[in-house]
């Protein structure tokens, strides 16, 4: 097996969570009502507090419209809460990634369920995953030309795909290439937003894997949000169950299943078959 490639919670102070949300709201603009008139907005997280462990993988399930990408993406700095407040590594996280310092930009990523959008189809892959080490480390051309071969090999990509276009390569390829461009900037604490949900379920076999790998070797935080209870169960350490933007419930993957305590939970695991493996 190649050696870790890098320790990111090395030095960290273990017991202490890395994220901590409390109490975060979220909005979406104003709705109108009865004349035109703006009506009252909707909440669509309300008054959210969760914590994430060094080390630890804490999956975020609940059905399509529950608040998963809009959690994700306030941590990420992509968009405002509307109350509350994140707390990252002891401080408070600025709402906007752009009033981040650049190691918390580079400590947090985030990984999007569609790399077709996220990855730019004008640039080669190897340049792709080349920008984090020149944003972040300062590397020159050669340097980096070194690293983004090992960070192909670390997603057990073949490395003359340097010079490919992400049109090029499958979509399981092109979310490994998401997922490397992602470990260039060595974070701590990985957002993961369905990013295997637009895959075959074999490439989804593959694609977490792997994942598991890279977390057992360096030590990185996931938040692993997926609408998949089979992936959840095979995958995290600790299940949160959102339910139209309210947190229902969180626990140790095997106490959930074994003992879900809000009807919600239950409902969810009523629905899904216990003999479902995700693969
Ligand atoms: N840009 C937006 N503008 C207005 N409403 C939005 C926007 N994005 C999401 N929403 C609404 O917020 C709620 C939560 O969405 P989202 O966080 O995407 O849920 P999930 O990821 O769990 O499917 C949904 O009701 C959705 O319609
Ligand atoms: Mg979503």
């Amino acid at each position: 097996m190649r050696p870790a490639f890098y320790s990111p919670n090395a030095g960290a102070p273990a017991p202490l969570p890395l994220l901590t949300l409390e109490g975060v709201s979220a909005r979406y603009g104003q709705t109108r009502g009865l004349l035109g008139r703006p009506g009252a907005s909707a909440d669509v997280l309300r008054q959210v507090s969760l914590s994430l462990h060094p080390g630890e993988t804490l999956a975020l399930v609940g059905e399509s419209g529950s608040g998963k990408s809009t959690l994700a993406r306030i941590v990420a700095g992509l968009q405002p809460a509307s109350g509350g407040r994140i707390c990252y590594r002891g401080g408070e996280l600025p709402a906007d990634a752009h009033k981040r310092s650049a190691d918390l930009r580079r400590e947090i990523q985030i990984i999007f369920q569609n790399p077709d959008s996220s990855l730019n189809r004008r640039h080669r892959i190897g340049r792709t995953i080349g920008r984090p080490l020149e944003l972040f480390f300062g590397l020159s051309a050669r340097e980096r030309e070194k690293r983004v071969i090992d960070l192909l090999h670390a997603v057990r990509l073949p490395e003359d795909y340097a010079w490919r276009y992400p049109e090029e390569v499958s979509g399981g390829e092109r979310q490994r290439v998401a997922l490397a461009r992602a470990l260039a900037a060595q974070p701590r604490l990985l957002l993961c937003d369905e990013i295997v949900s637009a895959l075959d379920v074999s490439v989804q076999a593959s694609v977490l894997a792997l994942l598991g790998t890279i977390k057992a070797q360096t030590g990185l935080s996931l938040l692993f949000i997926t609408h998949d209870l089979a992936v959840a169960r095979w995958f995290a350490d600790r299940i949160a169950v959102l339910y139209r933007g309210e947190l229902c419930e969180v626990a140790p993957v095997e106490e959930l299943f074994a003992a879900p305590r809000h009807p919600y939970t239950q409902a969810l695991l009523a629905a899904h078959r216990p003999s479902t493996r995700p693969f």
